[in-house]
């Protein structure tokens, strides 16, 4: 969920700028928000109007900061819990149309994007009727709950010249588009390794929410949120917990990974699913019945690149990517980007030459010091550049970029096969914990083989 209501990432974001006000001289700020610079007031013609499936915690984010942006106005709010109804009306106004039926919104000639907002087996379809019906949709990450589902859903695509944008939002941060200039103008030489972390410790982290106080069978349409999943009785728990089992939602991969894997794919520039994955992990802290694993790390090759991702709920670690080359190190985190450049020669007389008699380290170490020592007071002072962005997680860039996009026609960076490309890495990353075997993605059958 986003900064606009009581998030996780803003949580911890205004904890870290209070903790690190002191140091704020140290780094070098990148410009604010983009959308300061761009006009605010549009044509009444221009105005897009929207409607969202799922008004849950993310599309409470989504909705909140939508219709902030200039010429965007939401027209309706789909949801099977009627609680979100009234959620959807607090938040765009009581003259929104609200139901719980999607396809309602589908054949609403008004509606020209869809926003889409729903647990992960419920993406595919709502996102596949959506493109049919001639919206353009952003859809939340990850994008596909299997492979075949992303495959229909790029399929369903390509029939229709629709806009897409997948809802990894970071791939918008000023941050990740300072991470990419700085890889593209070849900052750090040759890349070699890209390793990433991300670990939390608490209930909520763990996805342990609490279900809304009111929730029944007559509030909800229980049946339809199960959607193509087995049939089950009525469960307040697993509505409000769903990512805990993988027939609803895709694992801390499809939860967590998915954005690590986006961020790293723009600044890369890969779009292109990983070779193989190789992953371990297991249920070690949350012993709560769910089916996921609450430790997860995977070994990936993108290309000719190993890709090391570290994924936990067991333990709070910072979240962190590393993009390894040749000249040194470029470190994304949550709320900043540093650059530490390496020379990649050796700085002092080898210290292998300490294991040779006198008269030959001697004459060696002098030929050294002759040839490589500075002018005194021309010793190199190498640095870390550090930056610091408004937000890395950056919710309101992304949905503004897909709304420019709705109207010039011009296509987004993670669009339906970008986000095919990322969901196929955490669907490998499960087939490889569930098979407890490496996998790798068969292009030919389209499908993840061991
Ligand atoms: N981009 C991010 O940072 C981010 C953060 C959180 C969640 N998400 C993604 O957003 C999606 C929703 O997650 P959430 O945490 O908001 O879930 P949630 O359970 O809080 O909300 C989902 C809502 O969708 C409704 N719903 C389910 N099936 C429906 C259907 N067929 N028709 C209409 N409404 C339906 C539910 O009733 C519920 O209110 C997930 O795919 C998740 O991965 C993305």
């Amino acid at each position: 969920m986003s900064k606009t209501g009581f998030s996780r990432r803003g949580f911890l974001q205004r904890s870290a700028g209070v903790a690190g006000a002191s140091l704020a001289a140290k780094y070098i700020l990148l410009d604010p928000d983009p959308l300061t610079a761009l006009p605010r007031v549009n044509a009444p013609s221009d105005k897009v109007r929207f409607g969202i499936v799922g008004v849950g915690m993310e599309g409470t984010g989504l909705l909140t900061t939508a219709i902030q942006l200039p010429g965007v106005e939401c027209v309706a709010a789909c949801d099977l819990y009627d609680g979100r109804h009234e959620l959807a009306k607090e938040i765009a106004g009581k003259s929104i149309k609200t139901t719980r039926r999607y396809k309602e919104l589908l054949d609403d000639k008004e509606i020209d994007a869809m926003i889409i907002a729903v647990p992960d087996h419920w993406h595919k379809q709502v996102f596949v009727d959506a493109v049919s019906a001639g919206k353009d949709v952003y859809c939340e990450k990850p994008m596909s709950h299997s492979p075949a589902d992303g495959l229909a859903m790029v399929a369903a695509t390509k029939k229709t010249d629709r806009i897409t944008q997948i809802g990894a939002q970071r791939t918008s941060s000023v941050l990740c588009a300072k991470a990419k200039e700085l890889y593209d103008s070849g900052a750090i030489g040759e890349l070699s390794l890209v390793e990433g972390s991300l670990g939390r410790n608490d209930p909520t982290g763990a996805w342990e929410y609490p279900p809304p106080a009111d929730l029944s069978p007559q509030n909800l349409d229980w049946d339809t949120w199960l959607g193509t999943a087995p049939k089950k009785p009525f469960d307040p728990y697993l509505f409000a917990r769903w990512r805990c089992w993988k027939e609803y939602g895709t694992g801390l991969a499809g939860d967590l990974l998915v954005h690590l894997l986006s961020g790293m794919q723009f600044v890369l520039g890969i779009n292109e699913a990983p070779k193989r994955a190789s992953a371990f992990g297991g249920i070690y802290r949350w012993k709560d019945g769910r089916n996921t694993p609450d430790v997860h790390p995977v070994l990936f090759e993108y290309g000719e690149i190993p890709v090391y991702m570290r994924l936990t709920l067991a333990t709070e670690t910072a979240e962190v990517t590393r993009f390894m080359g040749s000249k040194g190190i470029l470190e994304l985190t949550e709320f900043g980007l540093s650059y530490t450049p390496q020379a990649g020669v050796d700085l002092a007389p080898s210290y292998y030459c300490y294991g040779l008699p006198s008269r030959l380290k001697n004459a060696y170490f002098k030929q050294w010091h002759d040839e490589h020592d500075p002018k005194p007071g021309h010793e190199p002072a190498p640095k870390t550049e550090s930056y610091r962005g408004n937000d890395y997680d950056d919710l309101k860039p992304h949905l503004w970029n897909f709304f420019q996009a709705v109207r010039s026609r011009k296509p987004l960076v993670q669009d339906v096969v970008f986000g095919h490309n990322a969901a196929l890495g955490c669907h490998m990353a499960n087939e490889s914990y569930y098979r407890k075997s490496p996998v790798y993605w068969d292009a030919d059958s389209q499908t993840i083989k061991s």
